[in-house]
């Protein structure tokens, strides 16, 4: 699919994303975010992705947040119907099946930072920034922000960096846990791949199993011991569980078919 924002590619199974505005630090406005749902749309649907990885162009932004300048003009029912549209743009990154990190190579704020929140977990480059700076705009993060964070790094790391705006640097970041990897920025794509290659080599269904099972435990009106105990059953009824245990007892690798 041609995007006008976005630049993508398929290699070795791995999509890459790039958010492609680089005059405007990446920012997600309307036209980058209904492209990023088509993409999603694509890593759910497509057969031949097993794996993403979302990052943004040039070496400056990662995402810089939401577009202000599409903001500033915004009513409250506006921004409520926008806030619930990327709401769920992100909890489709976060319940995919397949996984998505983020490369994050230098800005993510605000919206950026939430985008990199709902992928499965994140790396950074040196130059990576994180922050929620909404309240220098008189506004809040509305695209999961306040409660991703709050898991993510805790709640008064988090009440902090969201009522004081301030920026983190990439060690602090991976301080906090908020990263997986600190790289140097002319790794992070490779590091992305290497760790993906990894994951893609396991079953597919056993790692959409693990991540429904680990993405029960935010969900407050379900039991995340039920669900992984239907999600362990699931991972039993396939033709990778056999091919999986065979392959440990006749000592050799195991080739997934993701059946
Ligand atoms: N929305 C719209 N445009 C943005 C943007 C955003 N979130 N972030 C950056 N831009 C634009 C700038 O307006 C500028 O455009 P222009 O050249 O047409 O004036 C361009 O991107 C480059 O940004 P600039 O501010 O000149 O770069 P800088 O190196 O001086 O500062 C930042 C970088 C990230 C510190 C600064 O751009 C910034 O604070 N951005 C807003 C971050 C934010 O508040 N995000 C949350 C939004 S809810």
């Amino acid at each position: 699919m041609d995007y006008s924002t976005l630049i993508t590619s398929i290699n070795n199974n791995i999509f890459t994303v790039v958010i492609n505005r680089p005059e405007k630090l990446n920012a997600l406005n309307s036209i980058v975010l209904s492209e990023l749902e088509h993409a999603i749309e694509e890593i759910y649907t497509n057969p031949f992705i097993k794996s993403a990885i979302i990052t943004g162009t040039g070496s400056k932004a990662f995402v810089a947040g939401a577009d202000i300048s599409e903001l500033s003009n915004l009513t409250k029912t506006e921004a409520i119907k926008l806030s619930k549209r990327v709401q769920d743009i992100f909890l489709k990154i976060e319940n995919s099946g397949k996984p998505i990190i983020a490369a994050v190579n230098g800005f993510a704020l605000g919206g950026g930072c939430e985008l990199a929140m709902a992928c499965h977990f994140r790396i950074a480059s040196e130059n990576a920034r994180f922050g929620q700076p909404e309240v220098n705009l008189g506004i809040i993060p509305g695209y999961g922000g306040t409660q991703r964070l709050t898991k993510l790094i805790g709640k008064g790391r988090a009440i902090e960096l969201l009522i004081s705006g301030i920026m983190i640097d990439a060690s602090t970041a991976l301080q906090y846990g908020l990263v997986n990897y600190l790289v140097p920025e002319e790794s992070l794509m490779n590091k992305a791949i290497s760790i993906l290659s990894v994951i893609n080599s396991k079953a597919p269904i056993a790692i959409s199993q693990c991540i429904r099972s680990v993405n029960a435990v935010e969900d407050n009106s379900i039991n995340g011991y039920v669900i992984e105990n239907i999600a362990f059953g699931e991972s039993f009824d396939t033709a990778d569980r056999k091919e999986g245990t065979l392959a440990f007892i006749e000592k050799r690798m195991p080739k997934f078919t993701g059946k």
